[in-house]
C-alpha cells in the first residue's frame, strides 16, 4: 500500500499549490474550458476530469477513467478485456495503441464447433473458451509509460475507492444487470457479486461494492502490469480458467504486448481524419465510406433526407465487403489498406452506385456467400478526452458482449470477455444472413480477433482538433461514427446536433438497411422506393464526443443520451 499512500501525500501538496482554482461540474453537454471527459458514466467522467484538475494530461485522465468505468460499467468497461485508444498530443505526436485480446497458445480455428462442424452457440459465447488474453493493463500502462505525467498509482487510486467504498448503481447499470441476469446467475462469482441472495438483481440507488475487484485494482497500483501479466492475477485466473476447462494459460499472460501502431490517416473534404489501423477494420469501413461520399454533395442533400441516407448505406455496403474479403490481425495476413483506399479502387466502389437504386448485396459479393449472423449487441464503451493543453485521446474497449463472457474470474472480481466471438467462427462459411468464414480472420495462436472498434479525431483546414469521437455497436461502430463526422464536416454541425442525427446502418450481409426510429417519414419512404429493405431499430451506437463547437466557438464535450452519459469538465472557480 506503500505508494497509495504516497499519493495521497502528493494530493494533499498539489491542492496546497499556486495553480488558480478550479472544479468540476458535470452535464449532458459541457464546455470544456480546462479539459473535459466524456463518458457512460458521469462517476467515472468525473473521475478523468479531476486528473486533469490535478494537472493530468488528456492521457492521464483516460487511464484513470478507463479503470474507474472497470468498476462503474461493469458491462464493457473492464480489466478483463481489451481495446484501442488513440491519441494526438498537442506537439503533433500521435500513436494507436492496439491493446486488442490475443488468443491463447491452444486455441484452434475450428474451437467453437460441435461434432457436426456447427458452431456451438455456447462455446462461442459464455465460459472460457471465447476468452482472449485481456489487455486493457498492458494497453493502459503503454499509454501511461509513453504520454502519461502523473504517477501510475493515482491513476488507479479512484477506481480501487470506487470499488473499495461501494458506487450507487445508475439507472442505466441497474437496467443492464437486469437484462444479464439470467446468465450472471449461472456463475457463483457474478451472482455472488452483482445479485442479491434472493436471486434477483441489484436495483438502482442500491450500493454496489467490489471487494476482490478492489485487490486486483490495488495490486495493479502497486505492483503496475506485471501483477496482472505476471503476478497473483495472472495466477488466479488462470487456475480458474484450468478448473473449468479453458485454455489460458500463464505463459500466455506473460507474452501478451500491446502495440503500437501508427494511426491511420485520410483526407476528407479539407479536413483530416485519425481512425485505427488493423486489427480493427473500423477505421477503414469509416474511411473507405468517407472516401467514396466525397464524389457526393451530401450538404445539398441534406442531413437525414433519404438520398443522402441512400449514399451513406451504399458506401457502407461496399467498404462491408471489403472488409470481409481482406481484414484480420496484421501480423498475421497481409491487409492491403493502401489499395483499398487508393483513388481507382474507390474510384470504382463510387462509380458501382446507383443514385436512384440500392445494389443487391450479394450481387455485389459474388461467390462470398452468406451466413448464419453472430447477433452482436450494443456493448462496449466509448469515451472521449481533451485537455487544456489540446491533447486528445479517443478509446474504445470492450468486453466484447455486454458483461462478456458472462463470469467474474475467481478471486479477482474481473468481468471476462468473450472477444475470441468476433474470429470468424466456422471457417469457409459466409451466408447472407451476416456471418464472415473468409480465411484471413480464423483463429490462431497469439492472434487477434478483427474488431470494428472506431475511435477517431478529426482536424479542420486550421489542422485544429475538431472532432473526437467513437462508439460501442459491433459492426455499427464505425456506421455510427461516420453519422457524426458528416454531421461534423458536410453539414457543419456542433457535436451535440451531430450526434443527435439519426442514424442509419448497412454490413452488406443480412443485406438490409438498419435505421433509428427516429428517422423522417419521407426519408423512410424514398429509402424504400430506392429498393432498400429496411429494419427499424430504437438506436444505433453511443458516441460520447468532444468538438469544436462553431457557434461557440469552444471545445463542448457531449453525452450521446441514446443510453446514459455524462460529460464532465474543468472550470475556473470565479472569485
Ligand atoms: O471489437 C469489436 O468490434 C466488438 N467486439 C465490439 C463489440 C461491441 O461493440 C458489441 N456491441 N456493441
Amino acid at each position: 500500500m506503500h505508494r497509495l499512500a504516497s499519493v495521497c501525500v502528493a494530493l494533499v501538496l498539489s491542492a496546497c499549490s499556486s495553480a488558480p482554482p478550479v472544479r468540476v461540474i458535470s452535464a449532458r453537454d459541457v464546455v470544456a474550458e480546462g479539459g473535459a471527459v466524456v463518458s457512460v458514466d458521469v462517476i467515472a467522467s468525473r473521475v478523468g476530469a479531476e486528473i486533469l484538475a490535478k494537472g493530468g494530461n488528456a492521457v492521464d485522465a483516460a487511464i484513470a477513467t478507463a479503470f474507474a468505468l472497470a468498476v462503474t460499467w461493469p458491462e464493457a468497461g473492464n480489466l478483463g478485456g481489451g481495446g484501442f485508444m488513440l491519441v494526438r498530443m498537442a506537439d503533433g505526436e500521435k500513436a494507436f495503441i492496439d491493446y486488442r485480446e490475443i488468443a491463447p497458445a491452444a486455441a484452434t480455428p475450428t474451437m467453437f464447433l460441435d461434432a457436426d462442424g456447427n458452431v456451438d452457440p455456447v462455446r462461442v459465447r459464455l465460459g472460457y473458451t471465447p476468452v482472449g488474453v485481456p489487455g486493457t493493463v498492458a494497453g493502459l500502462a503503454e499509454a501511461h509509460e509513453r504520454f502519461g505525467s502523473l504517477e501510475w498509482a493515482e491513476l488507479v487510486e479512484p477506481a480501487y475507492e470506487l470499488a473499495r467504498d461501494g458506487i450507487p448503481i445508475s439507472d442505466a447499470l441497474a437496467a443492464s444487470i437486469e437484462a444479464e441476469q439470467a446468465e450472471l446467475a449461472l456463475d457463483p462469482e457474478a451472482r455472488r457479486i452483482f445479485l442479491l441472495d434472493d436471486g434477483t438483481y441489484r436495483r438502482a440507488g442500491m450500493r454496489l461494492v467490489q471487494s476482490d475487484l478492489a485487490e486486483s485494482l490495488r495490486q495493479i497500483a502497486d505492483e503496475g502490469p506485471d501483477a496482472f501479466y505476471r503476478g497473483a492475477i495472472a495466477e488466479s485466473i488462470c487456475a480458474d480458467a484450468q478448473s473449468r476447462g479453458g485454455l489460458l494459460t500463464q505463459d500466455d499472460f506473460a507474452r501478451y504486448e500491446a502495440k503500437v501502431r501508427e494511426p491511420l490517416g485520410a483526407s476528407y473534404r479539407d479536413h483530416v481524419v485519425l481512425a485505427g489501423p488493423p486489427p480493427t477494420s473500423g477505421g477503414f469501413v469509416l474511411v473507405s465510406a468517407l472516401r467514396q461520399l466525397e464524389g457526393f454533395d451530401l450538404k445539398a442533400l441534406g442531413a437525414g433526407s433519404g438520398e443522402e441516407l441512400h449514399l451513406i448505406a451504399e458506401t457502407l455496403r461496399r467498404a462491408f465487403l471489403d472488409r470481409a474479403l481482406w481484414f484480420a490481425d496484421p501480423d498475421f495476413v497481409g491487409v492491403p489498406v493502401a489499395d483499398l483506399l487508393a483513388e481507382d479502387h474507390i474510384d470504382e466502389l463510387r462509380a458501382s452506385i446507383d443514385p436512384v437504386a440500392s445494389t443487391f448485396s450479394d450481387e455485389l459479393a459474388g461467390d462470398l456467400d452468406g451466413t448464419l449472423i453472430v447477433d452482436e449487441s450494443e456493448q462496449t464503451t466509448h469515451f472521449s478526452v481533451v485537455d487544456s493543453e489540446g491533447n486528445a485521446v479517443a478509446n474504445t474497449y470492450t468486453l466484447e458482449e455486454s458483461w462478456g463472457a458472462k463470469f467474474v474470474a475467481a478471486g479477482t472480481g474481473i468481468v471476462m470477455n468473450n472477444e475470441l466471438h468476433d474470429f470468424n467462427p466456422q471457417p469457409g462459411i459466409s451466408t447472407t444472413k451476416g456471418r464472415v468464414g473468409t480465411p484471413p480472420n480464423t483463429i490462431a495462436p497469439g492472434k487477434r480477433p478483427l474488431s470494428s472498434m472506431c475511435p477517431v479525431l478529426v482536424f479542420g483546414p486550421d489542422g485544429r482538433l475538431k472532432l473526437i469521437a467513437g462508439s460501442p455497436g459491433g459492426r455499427t461502430i464505425p456506421s455510427t461514427v461516420l453519422r457524426v463526422v458528416t454531421g461534423v464536416i458536410d453539414h457543419g454541425l456542433s457535436p451535440r446536433a451531430a450526434i443527435d442525427l439519426a442514424r442509419v446502418h448497412h454490413q452488406l450481409f443480412p443485406d438490409e438497411l438498419v435505421l433509428e426510429e427516429s428517422h423522417t417519414r419521407p426519408a423512410n419512404a424514398k429509402l424504400e422506393s430506392l429498393g432498400h429493405v429496411m429494419r427499424s431499430v430504437q438506436r444505433i451506437g453511443d458516441a460520447h464526443c468532444i468538438g469544436w463547437d462553431p457557434i461557440l466557438k469552444r471545445y463542448v464535450a457531449s453525452a450521446d443520451g441514446r443510453r446514459a452519459g455524462s460529460a464532465a469538465g474543468v472550470v475556473p472557480i470565479e472569485e
